[in-house]
């Protein structure tokens, strides 16, 4: 059967039939692209997740309960030590090895393009988030005395312009042969009515499939192999966002490592009880995040007898995996959470239709719900104002003029830190 025909069948089986008309009226190169698109896509799969998303969420019995970290500020210096000294090992024998999540949209900061080329105004000419990352690395690259493998992942709509700004930016000084770009997968957006939207390429519209993309991205693309190939056996992945982002922190390595642990994972404590951050716990028993909205009661607000917060240690993104746990994970099936995002779109007779109020389901993974797959991680608490300065909207809370701020303080301290100790 012709192409055309198992694409026109397939919309029919989906209920799609108002795509046909873009088969009929694109040009040849325009249908050919969709034809392969609609062929090529799980729209059983889309329809599956559109069906569960119409069902009223449904709260399972889930037993929430602290999880315990270890503060960096209260470490002894024994433990400091033997905690530092196991990571470093690591990072200098090359082990270990770091990956961006760089495929988010950036919608709250309202950037076109890749986020990681958003200008941040600090120094003299400013800097880009993709810069302020790979200076952190090239330091750690320098203490160690190694070249950590950097992988980026980006997303489809926003490769081509990530890899061709780094050309542009000559690496930002990293050595480019350690660098790896890699995307992420997509799934299409779709209607409250169950429909598919074609977006002003003719094409119908996708969105990356949220962070938790990254496990089967990496595994899609053979680098869990070229990892294991090159000895890789500590994986640090992080967000793109966060300029105080600690990349290389040989604590939270040698604590997992003694702790016997495969994942890690750094955190910062909550400013306050009912701020909107997620925050780590057990969930049944499993390591996981509980979001803000999901507290039951004024859980949120539990302390213990030393008054400190039963639920404090924030999720800033800072995770460590063993090579072998992210085998595991990149095996297992995420599941997707729904959004409702605005999406523009054609109508049948080609029109463009310019929505204002979100219309549009979006389906993404995230990364924390592969914790489960352990029945421990290690947590390493650290300094907010040494660690976490997002830049997630473009005014007020977490945005470029609070990370601004916090950059500034941080390299000032630690300028006159090495200048009182020199
Ligand atoms: P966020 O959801 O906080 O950022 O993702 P975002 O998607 O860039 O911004 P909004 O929500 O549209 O405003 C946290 C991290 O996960 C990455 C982001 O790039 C960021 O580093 N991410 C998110 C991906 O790599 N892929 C995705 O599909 C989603």
């Amino acid at each position: 059967m012709e192409k055309m025909e198992l694409a026109e069948q397939k919309l029919r089986k989906y209920h799609q039939e108002h795509i046909l008309p873009f088969l009929q009226n694109s040009n040849e190169q325009k249908k050919e692209e969709l034809i392969d698109q609609i062929l090529q896509m799980d729209i059983e799969e889309i329809m599956h997740l559109y069906e569960q998303a119409l069902q009223p969420i449904q709260y399972q019995n889930t037993t929430i309960e602290p999880v315990v970290s270890k503060n960096k500020e209260t470490l002894s210096v024994e433990e400091k030590k033997t905690y530092t000294k196991l990571g470093e090992e690591v990072i200098k024998r090359g082990e270990y090895a770091v990956a961006t999540m760089a495929g988010g949209q950036g919608t709250r900061l309202g950037c076109h393009g890749p986020k990681g080329k958003f200008k941040l105004d600090v120094g003299e000419n400013g800097k880009y988030l993709f810069e302020i990352l790979a200076e952190n690395l090239i330091l750690a690259n320098n203490k160690y005395e190694t070249v950590i493998p950097w992988y980026i992942m980006t997303s489809k709509e926003n490769n081509q312009e990530t890899v061709d700004f780094f050309m542009e930016q000559n690496y930002f000084g990293y050595p480019k042969e350690k660098i790896t770009f890699f995307t992420q997968g997509e799934l299409p957006l779709i209607s409250k009515e169950g429909k598919l939207f074609i977006g002003e390429d003719g094409k119908i519209k996708e969105a990356s499939d949220g962070n938790g993309g990254i496990f089967t991205s990496l595994k899609k693309h053979h680098l869990l192999e070229k990892m294991e190939k090159e000895g890789t056996k500590w994986i640090f992945i992080g967000g793109v966002d966060n300029v105080l982002l600690q990349m290389a922190d040989p604590m939270i390595i040698g604590l997992t490592i003694a702790q016997n642990n495969s994942i890690g994972a750094k955190s910062t404590k909550k400013a306050y009880p009912s701020e909107k951050v997620g925050v780590y716990c057990k969930k049944n028993g499993k390591p996981a995040i509980i979001e803000y909205t999901e507290f039951p009661g004024n859980m949120a607000e539990a302390v213990n007898d030393n008054g400190e917060l039963l639920f404090g240690d924030s999720n800033i993104m800072c995770n460590l995996f063993h090579i072998n746990c992210l085998k595991k994970i990149a095996e297992k099936k995420l599941p997707y959470h729904k959004a409702f995002k605005k999406a523009n779109y054609l109508e049948e007779n080609g029109n463009l239709v310019e929505v204002t109020e979100p219309n549009a389901f979006k389906f993404e993974s995230f990364m924390f719900d592969s914790f489960d797959l352990v029945d421990n991680i290690s947590i390493l608490c650290d300094k907010r104002e040494e660690n976490f300065a997002p830049v997630k909207n473009a005014e007020g809370k977490d945005s470029p003029e609070t990370a601004k701020k916090l950059y500034e303080a941080y390299w000032n301290k630690k300028c006159e830190c090495e200048q009182n100790r020199a």
